[in-house]
């Protein structure tokens, strides 16, 4: 289920907020903190599967973990969450803003109400997190680190997807600001960005776009250009835990995001 366990108790006893944690690269990246000691929150709006989640963070090894049923782009939620979180639980030591939402269409196919709900929750979800989490560990003056799932569209235009693209190119731009402002602080910043991951995103038509069918022969060129067809979540999750090791600043993982060329 989980990462390689190279980061036994490096956490031990952190706390890591993780959203959009009930799927995906989210729940991995729960799992690898758990194997690795951390108490966690599960961040998702879905309830149940938050809630899975936290069940099997403590199963994996978390001392602590805990589902909250939020959606990141509801700045009151959002402030209500963090105001718990200090309350109830402490000051989160890693936050890993990771919920995001793909709506496909070409730029004209793309409606207002859909530009909206991509931005809403890509950019304005990471900027509530980076605010009000920031904040407190900022506060708290003992350091931290935020981790901001963006993605190799965020350099990598593509005609299936301006408005996701686009909402990432902002994450990872907001994250490199954020980093710069926070450096003093002893707060470290990342930028994580896959390319192609095996999860329900991925798997959704609305992802795909209008033509599900193109963007399914888009990953088989993909597949075939780098001989990796099913690139796992938890080798992202892998690559989240190194980027706040190492403090890491942008951080392309698949094969194909790294063979990407950077624009920062
Ligand atoms: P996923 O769809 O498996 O998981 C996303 C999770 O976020 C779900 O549990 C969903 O309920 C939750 N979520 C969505 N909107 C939310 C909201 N408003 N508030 C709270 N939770 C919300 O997708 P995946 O692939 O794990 O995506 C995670 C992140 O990684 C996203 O930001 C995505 O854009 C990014 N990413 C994914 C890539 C991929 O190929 N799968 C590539 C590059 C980036």
């Amino acid at each position: 289920v989980t990462v390689s366990g190279k980061y036994a108790n490096r956490f031990g006893g952190q706390l890591v907020l993780v959203t959009g944690a009930g799927s995906g690269i989210g729940r991995a990246t729960a799992y690898a903190f758990a194997e690795s000691g951390a108490r966690v929150i599960a961040v998702d709006r879905d309830a149940e599967s938050a809630t899975r989640t936290a069940e099997m963070s403590r199963l994996i090894g978390s001392p602590e973990a805990w589902a909250e049923t939020v959606d990141v782009s509801d700045e009151q939620a959002m402030e209500k969450l963090a105001a718990k979180v200090a309350a109830e639980y402490g000051v989160v030591d890693v936050l890993v803003n990771n919920a995001g939402i793909g709506l496909g269409g070409s730029f004209f196919d793309t409606s207002p109400a859909d530009w909206k709900k991509v931005l809403d929750v890509n950019l304005w979800g990471v900027i509530h997190g980076c605010r009000l989490f920031g904040r407190q560990m900022a506060e708290r003056g003992q350091g931290g680190h935020i981790v901001n799932t963006a993605s190799a569209a965020a350099y990598q235009p593509s005609k299936a997807l301006p408005a996701y693209s686009t909402s990432k190119a902002a994450v990872l731009m907001l994250s490199e600001c954020l980093r710069a402002e926070l450096a003093g602080q002893g707060i470290g910043v990342s930028a994580i960005c896959p390319g192609f991951v095996n999860t329900n995103i991925t798997s959704t038509a609305r992802f795909a776009g209008v033509d599900a069918d193109e963007e399914k022969r888009r990953q088989k060129r993909t597949a075939r250009l780098y001989g990796l067809r099913n690139y796992p979540p938890e080798k992202v999750a892998d690559a989240i835990l190194r980027a706040v090791v190492r403090n890491e600043a942008v951080v392309p993982v698949t094969p194909e995001a790294r063979g990407a060329r950077l624009l920062s």
